[in-house]
């Protein structure tokens, strides 16, 4: 069978395919070349680049699985894909840790100011009272999606001696429990909260989640992290709350379009700091996510079970 690997997916996850099919391996194809291209293939392999559109998966007439060499599968439409018994798979373990310490990461750098301290330092100059941050230490962390990321987020927060509030409408009250952290309701989150993490899928439910009218709901000050799918906040309100001192920062690590193009007004604000969709990128989760969707895609392959997306 031929195999499609359209995104960037770590070598060890091609040779794993290659080992059983014919793969080729096509980076930054266009919408209309990947049309033009997916009849000959049986299984496709994606991150987060490649749009599995419905007009994609309609021109894919020999297609069985698409597999997702992470988490998010919002990238696929999974109504299109189900109408023609295309199985979608993703791989959901992988890239867990590397998100969750990107997040605190990205935490961390927010409060202290580590990337502005390091441009300022690097354009030569020492300006020591310019960058003072804040600890979090005794602040409430709101973390919205308590899944795989957000269970590893809140069990940091922990450590960090943060007092962590949690929103996930299908977690229960016994696991908050287990973990030592409450669960709340977003209204008592908004206004409670010093720092926001956000860890849940982005589906018609979620997108913008984060408006204008739930920024205006917001403890003033608070700091948020976006490290799960841009389009769960509305960037144009996200702006409007930093401009009106809501938010005191954002650190944002995926975005409403991506790649960000130049002109997109958070790169313009000095107290938002942006990574480029770098939450899975560690060694370890690029070759967990690769080993992990080419075995699903094989036994996909050889209709064996699966577990599907
Ligand atoms: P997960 O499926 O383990 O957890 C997602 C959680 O969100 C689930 O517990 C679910 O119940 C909850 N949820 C669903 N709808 C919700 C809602 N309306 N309100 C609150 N909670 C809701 O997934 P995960 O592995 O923790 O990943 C979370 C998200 O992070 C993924 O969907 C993906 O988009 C994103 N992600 C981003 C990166 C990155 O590179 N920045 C890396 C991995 C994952
Ligand atoms: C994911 O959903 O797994 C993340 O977006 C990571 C990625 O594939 O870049």
């Amino acid at each position: 069978m031929k195999i499609l690997v359209s995104d960037k997916v770590s070598d060890e996850g091609v040779e794993i395919l290659r080992q059983a099919h014919e793969v080729d391996v096509k980076h930054n194809l266009t919408p209309d070349e990947l049309i033009a291209t997916i009849p000959q293939y049986d299984a496709l392999v994606v991150r987060s680049e490649t749009k599995a559109t419905r007009a994609v998966i309609e021109a894919a007439a020999n297609l069985k699985v698409i597999g997702r060499a992470g988490v998010g599968v919002d990238n696929i439409d999974i109504q299109a894909a189900t109408e023609k018994g295309i199985m979608v798979i993703n791989a959901p373990d992988g890239n867990t840790v590397a998100a969750t310490e990107h997040t605190m990461a990205m935490m961390l750098a927010l409060a202290r100011n580590v990337p502005q301290a390091y441009r300022s330092m690097k354009e030569g100059k020492w300006e020591r009272g310019k960058f003072m941050g804040v600890e979090m230490r005794g602040k409430t962390l709101g973390v919205i999606g308590l899944g795989r990321i957000g269970t590893g987020v809140a069990k940091r927060a922990l450590a960090f001696e943060m007092k962590v509030l949690a929103y996930d409408p299908y977690i229960s009250e016994e696991k908050a429990e287990d973990l030592g952290i409450e669960l709340a309701e977003l209204d008592q989150i908004y206004a409670q909260a010093d720092f926001m993490t956000l860890h849940l899928p982005l589906t018609p439910e979620t997108k913008h989640l984060l408006n204008d009218g739930v920024f205006a709901k917001m403890k003033k000050g608070v700091r948020i992290v976006q490290c799960a799918r841009g389009g769960v906040i509305d960037e144009a309100a996200l702006v409007r709350a930093i401009e009106a001192g809501i938010v005191a920062g954002a650190a944002v690590d995926v975005f409403e379009k991506e790649p960000v193009l130049p002109e997109n007004p958070l790169l313009k604000l000095d107290n938002v700091i942006v990574t480029p969709h770098l939450g899975a990128s560690t060694k370890e989760a690029q070759l967990g996510v690769a080993v992990d969707v080419a075995a699903g895609v094989l036994a996909a392959l050889n209709e064996e079970p699966v577990t599907t997306a």
